[in-house]
């Protein structure tokens, strides 16, 4: 960002800048539908939209006047509790971006009709800010999840937006609300950007109107205790994606369908489901993570490390790309292959019979890794290699040294995008 418009930008921040909206009016303001300034209502107070385009210059910052209390780190339950703040732009179609906006944390104000709640005009992103060992804060590849989120906005007829844009605006969120986000090692602040149609309408087309909000959880480590490796349950009566479907965008549609086949997973004991695709029953993904095993070739015994190609049925998950781009770098050179390659039960079964299945694990931003234990497929057990007692596999534990130590920047690595 160019150093004028940071100045002009912490001018806002330290309140030395008008801002528009005093806080009590606010919140008197949202309880009423006809509202000029609550969210949602596509009549927000800052009209600047001089270019129509996303311009984090316009921002304009109203200061929580009730600063909430923080909950102790140990307490914290992932998506429970919230920021002061929330970060919100609005989009008409004949207008493109107003000025962005940080106000107080607060509810949508939004008619019935509303085409999300009606067609499901919603896409998301799912990415944290850590606390480094120096203090300063860290974004972990922001512009990937930036690119994404375009991708899925686009895929729903919603306006496409400059992901650059949009990392300050997550920036200056990020500052404003930085006392949430705990120093220990494994916690962070979960940030979660939507974007949504706002046309107040039934009518099924492109949405009119949208609404880019942000906002941000403190969040403890996913295992507080150390790993837990997990059993799963191979589902063979639903599927996640299919080629041609939406699968690999971050849809809010493709997640409700998911918790039903979950749960049919719990009741049976098992901690999540594992999704496969197609007569020869491919894996593809671990619940709402991406999917790597560790095999090892029957005949020079050189191991492999294998995830589903991006056919447009998986998610294009940052970790993965982070897992694949570490593994060639530092696996490839110990004599590892790496294959980006479709990858049957029948063949993890056959494996886990020879003693060739070393691992298997889940890769996402909340666990970085989740090493799996084993897999409940038709009628029998696949191992995936863990001895007893073990709760993650070498290479599970190795990346997720590595990546972590890039997400709280003990390593120097362009990946970390200071805040
Ligand atoms: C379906 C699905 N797959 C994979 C992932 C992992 O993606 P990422 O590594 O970007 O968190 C997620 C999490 O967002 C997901 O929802």
């Amino acid at each position: 960002m160019a150093p004028v418009r940071r100045v002009l930008l912490s001018a806002i921040v330290r309140g030395t800048t008008t801002t528009t909206i005093a806080s009590s009016s606010y919140r008197a303001r949202t309880t009423t539908t006809t509202s000029s300034s609550s969210i949602g209502s596509g009549s927000s107070s800052s009209s600047a939209h001089a270019s129509g385009l996303l311009d984090a210059s316009k921002l304009v910052i109203t200061r929580t006047t009730a600063p909430k209390r923080l909950h102790p780190p140990e307490d914290l339950v992932f998506g429970k509790t919230f920021t002061d703040h929330l970060l919100s732009v609005e989009w008409t179609a004949s207008g493109g971006w107003r000025a962005p906006r940080i106000v107080p944390y607060q509810n949508l104000s939004l008619d019935p009709a509303t085409c999300v709640f009606q067609y499901g005009f919603a896409c998301f992103e799912g990415m944290k800010a850590y606390r480094a060992a120096d203090g300063s804060t860290r974004l972990f590849r922001p512009d990937k999840n930036m690119a994404r989120l375009n991708k899925s906005a686009v895929r729903i007829a919603l306006p496409a937006f400059d992901g650059a844009q949009l990392i300050e605006l997550i920036k200056e969120l990020v500052r404003l609300d930085g006392r949430f986000i705990p120093t220990a090692r494994g916690y962070s602040l979960y940030i979660r950007p939507t974007l949504i149609g706002t046309q107040p309408s039934l009518g099924i087309g492109p949405p009119g109107s949208a609404l880019l909000y942000t906002i941000a959880s403190p969040v403890g480590p996913y295992y507080p205790t150390g790993f837990k490796a997990v059993s799963l349950e191979a589902t063979n009566y639903a599927v996640r994606a299919w080629p041609g479907g939406v699968g690999d965008k971050k849809l809010g549609a493709n997640y409700a369908p998911c918790i039903v086949p979950q749960m049919m997973a719990a009741q049976k004991g098992y901690h999540q489901n594992l999704w496969l695709f197609g007569e020869e029953e491919r894996v593809t993904e671990v619940g709402a993570m991406n999917f790597f095993a560790v095999l090892k070739d029957h005949k020079t015994g050189q191991k492999e490390l294998i995830t589903p190609p991006l056919d447009g049925t998986i998610l294009e998950g940052v970790t993965r790309d982070s897992v694949l781009i570490l593994a060639r770098e530092r696996l490839v050179p110990e004599g590892w292959k790496v294959s980006e390659r479709y990858c049957t039960m029948r063949e993890l079964a056959a494996a886990a019979d020879e003693g060739r299945l070393v691992e298997a694990f889940g890769a996402g931003t909340a666990a970085i890794v989740s090493p799996i234990r084993m897999i409940a497929w038709n009628e029998r057990t696949v191992d995936c290699g863990l001895k007893a007692g073990e709760e993650a596999g070498e290479t599970a534990t190795r990346l997720k040294g590595w990546i972590e130590a890039i997400q709280y920047a003990d390593e120097v690595h362009e990946w970390s995008v200071r805040v």
